[in-house]
């Protein structure tokens, strides 16, 4: 069986990144892949210079590249859909304009995915505001079922699991259970508070968390952008790999990962909003881990990032920018 993959955004620098490690076998394993790319006129070349590359690594698995500026022709039978092109915010862009020019974007593509991707189609978007563009692209689809539109949070996530295994001097594989709450923005709440350590509990210093801890999670993109002076496009493109991966295959037992999905109202999150949760993968399909108890700080910094969240969708509903 073969894979047919879209990436949008493909001449970007995440989709620099993502298209060697899907052509190398990473996020599928030993399934050959169609890859589809999608750009904007303007960076076609660009993303057949790519695809030259893609083709010059001679990678096995890898059957064909093709490059579009077409929604329709590039979501043509895309069975996992990654959705990295968006419009960045530009110096005197308000939230309104930010928001209308995603929508610019995202509805078409929904729109695109519903009338052309397979019916097993799964879509991660990456673009920011990533949330609310998987809210409207899952609003343009209505013949796919809305739990397929997903927006990352794994690297929130694995970045909050890098700061606790240098915390606690261990490796990653050895801990289980963390969690980001929300949108992938500021307001995130990264959450420790069910870590294990080898499956065991372990007990954190509270004000390390609040202090330390959060603060980096939420603020260790625009540390890479002071370091780097890009901002974050690897670790990104290997998040999106590892939430493609664990959403195909199955995440680890007795562990979790986070995935921002269309809410069913768990943990008193609204109906429809894109909300990060903890969540497990099984039989091609994430669930949310149920029934956590849940520490005050926590209750509270999800309160507020779902309150973010509904602003951004009334935002987007007053604009006319979802179908009625
Ligand atoms: P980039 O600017 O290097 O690349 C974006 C690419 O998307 C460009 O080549 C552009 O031509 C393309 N593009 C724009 N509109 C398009 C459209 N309608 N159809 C197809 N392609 C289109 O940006 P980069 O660094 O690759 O980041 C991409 C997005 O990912 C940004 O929105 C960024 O904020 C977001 N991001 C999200 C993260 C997350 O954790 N959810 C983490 C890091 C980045």
């Amino acid at each position: 069986m073969t894979a047919t993959v879209t990436v949008t955004g493909a001449a970007g620098q995440i989709g620099y990144a993502l298209l060697f490690r899907i052509a190398s076998g990473a996020m599928l394993g030993e399934v050959p892949v169609r890859l589809r790319l999608l750009e904007v006129p303007q960076a076609v070349g660009a993303a057949e210079g790519t695809a030259m590359e893609l083709a010059d690594a001679a990678f096995p698995l890898l059957e064909s590249v093709d490059v579009f500026d077409d929604a329709d022709a590039a979501f043509e039978g895309a069975q996992l859909a990654l959705l990295v092109g968006a419009r960045p915010r530009t110096a005197g862009m308000e939230r309104a304009d930010l928001l209308t020019a995603n929508a610019g974007i995202f509805g078409p593509q929904g729109r695109a995915i519903n009338d052309h991707a397979s019916d097993d189609v799964r879509v991660l978007v990456v673009g920011n505001p990533a949330n609310t563009n998987a809210l409207i692209a899952a609003a343009h689809a209505p013949d796919v079922p809305a739990e397929r539109f997903t927006a990352m949070t794994r690297l929130d996530h694995n970045r909050g699991l890098a700061q606790l295994a240098t915390r606690l001097d261990v490796g990653v594989d050895r801990l289980s259970r963390m969690t980001i709450w929300g949108n992938h923005s500021s307001t995130q709440v990264p959450d420790p508070s069910q870590l294990l350590l080898d499956g065991e509990p372990i007990a954190l210093d509270d004000a390390w968390v609040a202090e330390e801890f959060v603060p980096t999670v939420v603020n260790r993109g625009a540390a890479i952008i002071a370091a780097r002076g890009a901002s974050s496009a690897a670790s990104a493109a290997s998040a999106a790999i590892d939430h493609m991966r664990d959403w195909v295959e199955d995440t680890a037992p007795g562990d979790w990962v986070s995935a921002a999905l269309p809410s069913r109202g768990e943990y008193g999150v609204p109906e429809g909003l894109v909300c990060s949760f903890p969540v497990t993968g099984a039989d091609g399909a994430w669930r949310v881990v149920e029934g956590l108890e849940l520490p005050p700080a926590v209750r509270a910094g999800l309160a507020a990032t779902v309150v973010e969240l509904e602003a951004e969708r009334d935002a987007v509903r007053a604009l006319g920018l979802l179908p009625q």
